[in-house]
């Protein structure tokens, strides 16, 4: 079996075979380029070189480049969505472009990697004939296995909202050969392709309001996923049963004394958890800290998911910081940054981690009384939507109707967090009836139906006021209320989510700037 170091090594030997220059990876937090929160291509730190801003070391680069994408945090947990991965590329700054891209990606794929060539399939821009040219006269590709997809599949970047971009031509690999040609394609859902590099043939310099002007010359920028590429050499069904990580996969297992592959709940989690320890880790080695926005927020997202998982593989206590010294153990020899960081990763976590643990439970408790609240008040719900409908009570009269219908204070029987969740769900409720009551004595009939629409659909919504509460008092990510509502049939209100956290922020900055001097004092930080 190839390893996934020996894949790493396998190719930056290749490309220094082809004059470039090995570069180590840099930071995940992008040196002097605001326009990205984190590195998530191997591009990002030659971006500059491609802008004709610094001059590079070599107008031929090669390096394995930690990579970080916050997209799908939300969708790790599944077999295919990670956060942090490896990619490997070649660069060329206006040296060689599509021909020697195209013909180089192919050698190292069939005679270094030894996939076999049938099991290709290319993906090409539009109208780039060009690339087909080389595709199919210099490799000889059949031209049934090359196939022209648009701006959506073949046209990278920028990275961010504005940079470096260009047409590009992708390499897919057929997992399903025997099925023949039935109508499956690269990119569509079938599950039968994987794609495993991208060749960009980068040209373009996009700019924020999406007008493109030509770089200073023609570049080539590569992407080959080392974790996509070890799944496909090991023969693994995902990422978690290659050697990147099954070593941490196997300490998560140890410590929660579970088996992977012994359940689909239990596997997500193990996943999750997994995934998380890894990225953060990697992130804190490259000194980010946990915070309320930017990096700090995705860091601190990472480790409560990671926390939250854990629970129910029934991991508490300090979990994290012994699933990431596994991590650095493994990950170091690559990335020895982690080694050097490595009191630092471990002291972050466990801080952050205790911190949550704390507060975690009590929100959960929280969220659990909002939910059951709703649960428990559903019926009688809908019998005081119709029952107001009918008897046209005017507002004055809606605490008695809630009263009547059951709606009332205090459970006694239920701890302190359940009865705060309790009383939230109530406010919102009553806050929901008093607007319907109100519409129908002001009789403006399209706010009638508005109005009792919002209160019906209390019942399977949780308000942005009840989410932001979580948020403010329990540090409760959204996307976490999100992911614990949704388990029990319920969707979050993130558009009334959004509007409360905004009147926090223009709270907090009116606040701030009277008691830190205004603007300038915050440049001056
Ligand atoms: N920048 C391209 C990508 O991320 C190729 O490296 O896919």
């Amino acid at each position: 079996m190839r390893t996934s170091d020996e894949i790493r090594e396998d190719f930056l030997r290749f490309f220094e075979g082809k004059a470039h220059l090995r570069m180590p990876s840099a930071s995940l937090i992008p040196a002097g380029d605001p326009t990205l929160l984190l590195t998530s291509a191997g591009m990002v730190p030659f971006k500059a070189y491609f802008m004709g801003q610094a001059s590079p070391p070599s107008r031929r680069m090669t390096s394995s480049q930690k990579s970080f994408r916050t997209t799908d945090i939300d969708a790790v947990g599944d077999d295919t969505h990670c956060t942090f991965f490896e990619m490997l590329g070649n660069f060329s700054v206006g040296d060689y472009f599509k021909k020697e891209a195209i013909a180089w990606a192919w050698e190292f794929s069939t005679q270094v990697l030894q996939l076999a060539p049938e099991r290709i399939w290319i993906t090409i821009y539009l109208d780039d004939d060009e690339a087909f040219d080389h595709w199919r006269r210099d490799i000889g590709v059949p031209e049934e296995r090359i196939i022209r997809f648009g701006e959506e599949d073949n046209y990278w970047g920028p990275a961010g909202n504005e940079g470096p971009c260009g047409p590009c031509s992708e390499l897919h690999y057929d997992f399903h050969p025997e099925r023949g040609m039935n109508g499956e394609r690269p990119n569509d859902d079938s599950g039968r392709f994987v794609e495993f590099w991208n060749l960009v043939f980068m040209q373009f310099y996009q700019h924020l309001d999406g007008t493109r002007v030509p770089l200073p010359a023609p570049n080539i920028d590569t992407g080959l996923g080392l974790d996509r590429t070890a799944v496909i050499l090991q023969g693994a069904r995902n990422v978690y049963e290659t050697d990147l990580f099954q070593p941490i996969v196997a300490r998560v297992c140890e410590l929660a004394k579970v088996e992977y592959g012994a359940g689909d709940e239990t596997d997500t989690a193990i996943r999750v958890v997994s995934e998380h320890s890894r990225g953060a880790a990697f992130l804190i080695g490259d000194g980010v800290v946990p915070g309320n926005d930017g990096r700090g927020y995705v860091l601190r997202r990472l480790i409560r998911r990671a926390v939250r998982f854990g629970r129910k593989l029934g991991l508490t206590d300090a979990f994290l910081v012994r699933i990431a010294e596994r991590v650095i153990e493994h990950m170091a020899p690559a990335y020895p940054d982690l080694a050097t960081g490595r009191d630092f990763i471990l002291r972050v976590l466990a801080l952050e981690e205790e911190r949550f643990q704390q507060v975690f439970d009590n929100g959960v408790r929280t969220l659990a009384g909002m939910v059951g609240y709703r649960e428990s008040h559903r019926g009688a719900l809908y019998e005081l939507s119709r029952f107001a409908r009918e008897h046209s009570s005017g507002a004055d009269n809606a605490g008695s109707v809630l009263e009547q219908h059951g709606f009332v204070g205090h459970h006694p029987d239920v701890g302190e967090y359940e009865r705060q969740g309790h009383e939230a769900a109530a406010e919102v409720v009553s806050g929901a009836v008093r607007a319907a009551f109100e519409a129908v004595e002001q009789g403006n009939v399209e706010r009638i139906d508005l109005a009792f629409s919002e209160v019906e659909s209390w019942g399977t919504t949780l308000s942005g006021q009840e989410a932001f509460f979580l948020h403010d008092t329990y540090g409760f990510p959204v996307e976490i209320t999100q992911e614990i509502a949704g388990e029990h049939g319920l969707t979050v209100d993130m558009d009334g989510f959004r509007r409360e956290m905004e009147a926090q922020r223009e709270r907090s900055r009116a606040g701030g700037e009277r008691f830190a001097g205004g603007p300038q004092a915050r440049i001056f930080q």
